[in-house]
């Protein structure tokens, strides 16, 4: 608490002491069991494994150029590991089990400390069994504040997410075939902050800004803001150079985030964050309204832009990756460890999709780069299932259909049959995580990887 204001004096006051700032004793995070009231009222609570003992996880906040050291603690039954998903981060910190770190063991501690030069909107989950250690809680926003952060009036983080429990609050089993080889683990619940349709209380005339965070196993949201208007002003963490007025639906991947700055326009005494599903619009959170009348305000500024490392199209180097497999998609064989498998010994082992051909990470990366080194890569998604594919330890842009260059991201989604381009600089070096973010799709298979040579 006390750090956290002295901070926010020192850096608004512009004498930023670093070095005083990097010996703190690193902050302590737990991730443990956990017992929460996720059902309505008069079902049971649920068991979860989560951070802090808080779902989602204690928020992490701190400020562009700050340092941020956190110590880990498994009080878990099972190893695991925490990805800071979206920064821009030292590699060794990044926290994949057996690519960037051995995985953390109950009962063992692991320290992570990096440099935060890119403020924005994150998040935390575990890397570890994500398919498991995510839906059962293991994830907190991770919010890195401007150096001038926007003027508003409020600034809200909304963790979405979709988890699937039974009647008696238990989160049912794991890795079924049909999660594995379809959509991934849809849910039966829509989740804001842990909780079913929560509240929070807004005035007419105040500007907001909205963090949305999807967190969710694999369902892709298909999200409208009813009483509130406004912008589009970041995706994935980074700043839109011209906000963009936000449309009546808004897409959400797994892992993708959107920042909104928004203003209370509503006559009625409610506005609402809706989930369009296929039988209508419900509200996964509402915001009760107060006040006098207001109009909505002039477009705001665009975010303060974070570093930029500009991809040279023209001499980038080009590959390709196949995304290929799942039900009704027809994959016949695939590469595992070196071995070519038919479909039949794959879905014994669980494996349902190929990056390129290859089942599971492979020994070699999909591309070794020369740090500096511009390279796109043309996907094309050959299966019957959406996928959200996510590069670690830069963002891309999306190379659009007349050449120019989309905002940058960390996660995009691919629908059936798409085929889309991205670009980036290969600006951070190490061993870097590519995988489809629908996380039953990466445990059968769909992850490979990338290396950026110094
Ligand atoms: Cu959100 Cu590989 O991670
Ligand atoms: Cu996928």
């Amino acid at each position: 608490m006390h750090r956290r204001h002295f901070l926010g004096t020192l850096a608004a006051s512009g004498v930023l002491p670093r070095t005083a700032l990097s010996q703190q004793a690193p902050d302590v995070l737990t991730a443990a069991t956990h017992r929460q009231q996720i059902l309505p009222a008069g079902y049971p609570e649920t068991t979860l494994w989560s951070f802090d003992a808080a779902f989602p996880g204690r928020p992490l906040r701190a400020r562009q150029g700050d340092r941020l050291a956190l110590d880990v603690v498994n009080d878990l039954p099972q190893p695991t590991a925490v990805h800071w998903h979206g920064l821009r981060l030292d590699n060794a910190m990044d926290g994949v089990p057996y690519l960037t770190q051995a995985p953390i063991q109950p009962g063992e501690t692991f320290t992570y400390e990096f440099d935060l030069p890119d403020a924005g909107t994150y998040w935390y989950h575990s890397h570890a069994q994500s398919m498991e250690q995510v839906e059962r809680g293991l994830y907190g926003p991770l919010i890195i504040d401007e150096i001038n952060p926007p003027d508003v009036d409020q600034d809200l983080t909304l963790v979405l997410d979709d988890i699937r429990l039974n009647q008696d609050g238990t989160i049912g089993e794991f890795g079924n075939f049909h999660d594995l080889s379809h959509a991934g683990r849809i849910g039966n619940l829509w989740l804001a902050n842990g909780q079913i349709d929560p509240a929070y209380p807004i005035k007419r005339g105040e500007r907001i800004r909205l963090r949305l965070i999807s967190a969710a196993n694999s369902r892709i949201f298909t999200l409208g803001l009813a009483g509130l208007e406004g912008w589009i002003v970041a995706l994935d963490g980074m700043p839109l150079a011209d906000p963009q007025e936000l449309p009546d639906q808004i897409t959400l991947a797994p892992a993708q985030r959107m920042d909104l700055i928004v203003d209370v326009t509503t006559d009625d005494d409610e506005a609402f964050l809706i989930t369009f599903e296929r039988d209508g619009g419900y509200a996964i959170a509402h915001f009760p309204v107060s006040g006098a009348p207001s109009p909505k305000r002039a477009k705001p500024d665009a975010l303060p832009a974070n570093p930029d490392f500009p991809i040279d199209l023209q001499n980038a180097r080009a590959a390709t990756l196949l995304i290929e497999g799942g039900a009704m998609g027809g994959m016949r064989a695939a590469s595992v460890d070196g071995e070519q498998l038919g479909a039949r010994d794959l879905a014994q082992r669980g494996l349902f999709w190929a990056l390129n051909g290859t089942a599971g990470r492979p020994e070699d990366p999909l591309l070794d780069l020369k740090l500096g080194e511009s390279v796109r890569i043309g996907m094309a998604n050959d299966t019957a299932f959406p996928h959200a594919m996510h590069l670690h330890g830069v963002h891309f842009a999306e190379v659009l259909p007349d050449g120019s260059l989309g905002p940058l991201r960390d996660t995009i989604l691919l629908n059936p049959q798409e085929t889309r381009e991205i670009a980036f600089q290969a600006h951070n070096p190490g061993d870097w995580l590519f995988h489809c973010h629908m996380l039953a799709h990466h445990q059968a298979g769909m992850g490979t990887w990338i290396r950026v040579s110094a």
